[in-house]
Formats: C-alpha cells, structure tokens, sequence
C-alpha cells in the first residue's frame, strides 16, 4: 500500500526560482535564505519519494480568473511549465502519474470533495519554485512524478481553511488506500505572510508566521479555525496562500516528527518559511 512519508511547506516566491536559475545562490541578498533550506534538503534528498502531491495556486497563469474551480487536480501524464511572461523557467516539464491522480479524482469525490480535473495544465511558480526548493539541480528531468493540486486562495470566496484540513485528511486516507507501495512526499506551498499589491503592499506579520510555524505540526486545528478574513487580514491578501499548508498537514497523521524549519524576511515581498515534517515517527 502507499503511504504519505513526508510533508514539506514552503514558500513559493518567483525570485527565488531566478536567483537559483541564474545562479545567484550565493550573493549576500539571498545566502541567508538558502543556507537556511541546507537541513531540509539534505534530510530530503535522503528520503526520496516515488511521486509527491504538490498542492499549490495557479496566479493567473494557467486557470483564467473567468472560471475558478476552488479545488483541482492534475491527472496528466506530463505538464508544461507555464510562461508568466517573462520565459519560461529553464526547467524540466513536470511528468504526472495519472493513475495515482485519477485515484485521488475518486477517492475525493467519493468522500464529496468535488474537484475539478484538469487534463491539461500549464504549471506555474506556485509548482515549479517549491520543487526547485526539493530538487535544485533537477538537470534533465524532475526525480519523480508530481500530482498538481491547485487551490483557489487568489480570487475571493477561497476555500475555508477547515476544508483545506479536511482535504488534506482525505488526500492522506486516499493515499493509504492506493494499491502500489509508493512513497508519496505532500507539499503545501505559498506564504508565509505577504501582500503585493494595494495599501498594505509589503506587509509582513513575523508574530502570526512564527505562530503558525508553531501551531501547524501538533495543533493544525486551530489554524483552520481561522476565517479567510483572519488570515487576510493577518497575513495578507497573498498570506491567505498558508491555507495550502494546512492541507499538507492534513494528510500526514497525527503525530508528526519536526525535521526542519527556516524563516526568512524578506524574499521579494515575502516572508519565506519552511517546515519539513516526518510523517508518524
Ligand atoms: C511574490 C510572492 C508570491 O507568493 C507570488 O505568488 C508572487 C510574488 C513576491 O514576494 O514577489
Ligand atoms: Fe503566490
């Protein structure tokens, strides 16, 4: 049977992608934050999944904002990295596993989750900078397949955060009832507290993210308790994207060992965190 291994949250700020793929690492502006994802990639790279869910946001990118399903899955066989406007990243297309995806398709709408299937779709920063965070030099090809999960968290009325938890617990359960004995590592992307545009823009709330950061591993109850209106209003009209975490967190069980964590201000506009849970240990 397969079984969620791990969940990683993290960030998933586009900069952050182009600093890693014009190489600058290593310049003093960005050190800092990628000194501080060295444990988590370390432990990561020692534990390689066979396929991770990657619950992320589309910004616009690949799901116009004319129709904005709440809750999608990608059940492709490979999906093309989008072109935000300014090229697309140099790096590999992502390679889905339509059985696995096809599976979740039902396990959710089985448990009355209706998710939209999206047999094509181009994935955008939200997907492709967290996997960078996992893999940095992916060379020609990603180490494994992707699920793309995609939340509505950029277009109001989002998802509560209870139902990302509820989501999550259903991803988790619907794992565990797949056949194959696969490994499967979740991600929830997007965060922590930032706001792009309005007047608010460049908000950061350091006290709600390390609150966060605290509650998500052994009392992720009380975050999804949160309204949108709290999260917007603490985090930001972007900080609301911590929401995904949640569901991360959801399909991992209850008792969770803390592998990593870093925190970083700023990245771009953002507050950039990260947690890397084991799962049951
Ligand atoms: C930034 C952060 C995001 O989450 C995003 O989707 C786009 C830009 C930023 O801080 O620049
Ligand atoms: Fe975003």
């Amino acid at each position: 049977m397969a079984e969620v291994t791990w969940g990683l949250a993290t960030s998933h700020v586009p900069s952050i992608g182009a600093a890693l793929d014009q190489g600058k690492t290593e310049d003093p502006y960005w050190k800092p934050l990628f000194d501080g994802y060295r444990p988590a990639r370390a432990w990561m790279s020692a534990h390689p999944p066979d396929a991770i869910v990657l619950v992320y946001n589309d910004h616009g990118n690949a799901i116009s904002l004319d129709l904005m399903p709440t809750f999608t899955i990608g059940t492709a066989a490979r999906f093309e990295v989008a072109d935000e406007g300014w090229g697309r990243r140099p790096v590999p297309a992502v390679i889905g596993h339509p059985d696995l995806a096809t599976h979740l398709v039902e396990s959710l709408l089985d448990e009355e989750f209706d998710i939209t299937v999206a047999h094509r779709l181009e994935v955008d920063h939200g997907l492709t900078v967290p996997l960078s965070v996992y893999c940095p030099e992916p060379g020609d090809a990603w180490p494994c397949p992707v699920i793309p999960v995609v939340v509505n968290v950029i277009q109001h009325p989002q998802p509560t955060a209870h139902r990302c938890l509820a989501l999550g617990e259903a991803i988790g359960r619907a794992v565990r009832a797949y056949p194959e004995d696969l490994k499967v590592a979740v991600f929830g992307t997007g965060g922590m507290s930032h706001q792009l545009a309005g007047e608010r823009a460049g908000l950061i709330n350091p006290a709600f993210d390390r609150m966060f950061l605290d509650k998500i591993q052994d009392a992720p109850r009380s975050l999804a308790d949160l309204t949108r209106e709290d999260y917007v209003r603490a985090a930001g009209s972007e900080g609301i994207e911590m929401i995904m975490w949640l569901v991360m967190r959801g399909a991992l069980g209850q008792n969770v060992t803390r592998i990593a964590e870093a925190y970083h201000v700023p990245a771009s506009n953002t507050a950039a965190g990260l947690a890397l849970f084991e799962n049951g240990a």
